[in-house]
């Protein structure tokens, strides 16, 4: 249930503004989350968290960031001059705080912030979740690292 009221602010920077201090708590919770938690062995640190063209968002709770979400920006294609569909990804709170709308409001401050086409790689349990947001299942599902997962996207 969101509970905007007592709901931290979200934190926003590209890759190459945010903090050292920042991006360490982004880390550790998704570390906790998706390492962690899900028992999953992948390579979280995947070389474009600091890309001028990707955007986090966060919240935190003290020192400790308790939601994120990443959106990764492609460039036109200059051959094409099309644009592949922003993604969303890295979308986690920390287990004490869910249940509160904290992922859902990072995923509408995100959805406002691409305004328009967008995609992503979902577990296949938050189907629902995501459609709540008008994301539809656009494939088969397949497996990353090891979780089911659905792709997923929104006109
Ligand atoms: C998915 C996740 C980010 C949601 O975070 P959150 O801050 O609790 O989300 P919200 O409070 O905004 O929304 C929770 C809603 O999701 C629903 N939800 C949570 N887990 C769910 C599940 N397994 N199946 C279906 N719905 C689920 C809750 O019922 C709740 O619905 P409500 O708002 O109608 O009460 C969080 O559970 C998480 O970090 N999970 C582990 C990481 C993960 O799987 N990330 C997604 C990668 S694609």
């Amino acid at each position: 249930m969101t509970d905007a009221a007592v709901s931290p602010p979200i934190h926003e920077a590209l890759g190459p503004d945010i903090s050292a201090h920042a991006l360490h708590a982004v880390l550790a919770l998704r570390s906790n989350v998706f390492i962690v938690e899900q028992e999953c062995v992948y390579n979280d640190i995947d070389g474009l968290d600091l890309l001028p063209t990707t955007r986090h968002l966060w919240m935190v709770d003290g020192e400790d960031a308790i939601a994120t979400v990443r959106i990764l920006s492609s460039d036109t294609d200059p051959l094409t001059e099309t644009t592949a569909p922003t993604q969303i990804g890295r979308v986690a709170t920390h287990a004490e705080h869910r249940g509160k709308g904290l992922a859902a409001q990072l995923m509408q401050r995100a959805l406002t912030i691409i305004g328009g086409p967008s995609k992503l790689s979902a577990q296949a349990y938050l189907e629902e979740w995501y459609g709540g947001f008008g994301f539809v299942t656009v494939g088969e599902g397949y497996l990353e690292d090891g979780i089911p997962h659905i792709p997923m996207e929104r006109s």
